[in-house]
């Protein structure tokens, strides 16, 4: 499996799942299932929605996409009421008032905000794909919606997965006790192949605001550019393992791709607390590697961990830890069975959501800076004002 197979999931990978029948539950509130409504039938959204079904406590009642053909093929797969499919830039909007319990958003980084908010709003639990927005703004709103959920008694859950593996758990815990001693530096990488290939064409044939909202991931303000719509897997294991957020980064980058404005190889330095240095290099162009590493280096020991390989410590006190072969559908259905337990029981601590603002803004921090090909403060990338706004002229409602 490689990142490129991985990130983008085909249709042909969802429908290799079997398919669950919504059963005849109903009547009784200790087995009800929760009512979930989709928005954003693309890839993931459809990948997902099979693993929510084989669950067995949750029912798909309603999908929402901007394109017909995409609500409409997710929606024959999936079994959704044609009643209950919404396409449009507010199609989203008449999916929480068709009365849902919960959404799960797999739409555009972009989008991610409003759609959080306007779901917490409706009393409704949110289920959201990282990254959680595009810029600073963006990361406030889903930082404000997230508490705001715990006071309505809502579950809001960001779907990392690593965050989720047992021997990254364990290893994590290990360092935070101590036993590679202070940590001195480290590295975060993520190097992958030109995940956004397929989509070269649309740009080819001429793009348009509308196709945008395929090739999103080559259009900086949709999906806030690769540091932070993808590359934050791996900032996102850093900030855990140092339980901090950067207080500067310096850096540069650039893009070999010849369609959109997102860059594909950033090189930052980050300085963090207590004088560690830390070392994000990442690339989505070529051929050859594939993963999403963290290392840190401490006084006596390195802790090692790699999405699709091993997570341990080496050094004085040693963890074997193990190794990963199966995290991208593993995490989900972590997350799945979580966000179940979690309103079912009435757990709304939403604990993912502080981790996920903090290393969403680690990753802006080290856009702004590596665009400019300069260095930048924690404070400073607060108060830079930057918004994302893609052109929605022309789009459908
Ligand atoms: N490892 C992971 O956790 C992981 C992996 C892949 C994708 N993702 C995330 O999942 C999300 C979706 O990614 P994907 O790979 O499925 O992309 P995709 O392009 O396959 O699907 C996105 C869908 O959203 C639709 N869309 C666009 N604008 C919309 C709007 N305003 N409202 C509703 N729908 C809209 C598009 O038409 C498309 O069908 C992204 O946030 C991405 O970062 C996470």
């Amino acid at each position: 499996m490689t990142l490129k197979t991985i990130n983008r999931r085909t249709f042909i990978a969802a429908a290799a799942f079997t398919i669950v029948k919504p059963q005849s539950v109903r009547g009784s509130k200790a087995n009800s299932k929760i009512e979930i409504g989709v928005i954003g039938n693309g890839g993931r959204g459809t990948w997902i929605s099979f693993l929510f079904q084989q669950h067995g406590g949750y029912e798909i009642v309603a999908c929402a996409d901007y394109f017909r053909d995409r609500v409409d093929n997710f929606g024959e797969q999936l079994e959704v009421d044609k009643k209950r499919r919404f396409t449009g830039l507010s199609g989203y909007k008449r999916l929480i008032d068709s009365g849902v319990d919960a959404v799960v958003i797999e739409s555009p980084p972009y989008f991610h905000p409003e759609q959080a908010a306007a779901a917490v709003e409706a009393g409704k639990h949110v289920y959201l794909a990282k990254p959680i927005a595009v810029d600073v703004p963006g990361c406030k709103s889903i930082e404000a919606a997230g508490k705001k959920a715990s006071r309505n008694n809502l579950v809001f859950l960001v779907d990392f997965q690593t965050r989720t593996d047992a021997f990254y758990k364990e290893a994590v815990k290990r360092v935070h006790n101590g036993d590679i001693g202070r940590v001195i530096s480290g590295e975060a990488t993520y190097h992958c192949g030109a995940t956004w290939e397929r989509l070269y064409p649309l740009y080819e044939q001429g793009i348009t605001n509308e196709l945008k909202l395929k090739a999103w991931g080559i259009d900086l303000a949709l999906s806030g550019d690769v540091i932070t719509e993808q590359n934050i897997h791996a900032l996102d294991v850093a900030t855990w393992i140092l339980d901090a957020h950067p207080l500067k980064a310096a850096g540069t980058g650039g893009r070999y791709r010849q369609w959109g404005d997102c860059w594909d190889h950033y090189s930052i330095i980050y300085e963090f607390p207590d004088d560690v240095i830390l070392t994000f290099s990442s690339k989505q162009f070529g051929a050859g590697q594939d993963d999403i590493q963290c290392r840190m280096y401490g006084e006596s020991g390195t802790i090692d961990t790699n999405y699709f390989g091993d997570v341990k410590i080496r050094g004085k006190k040693p963890y074997r830890g193990g190794t990963l072969y199966t995290l991208y559908p593993d995490g989900a259905k972590y997350n799945i069975n979580w966000f179940h337990e979690s309103v079912t029981k009435g757990d709304y601590s939403n604990s993912t959501v502080a981790q996920s603002v903090r290393s969403n803004l680690t990753t802006i921090m080290g856009r702004l800076a590596g665009r400019t090909h300069s260095s930048m403060t924690w404070e400073e990338m607060l108060a830079s004002g930057e918004r994302l706004q893609p052109d929605l002229d022309g789009l459908k409602n």
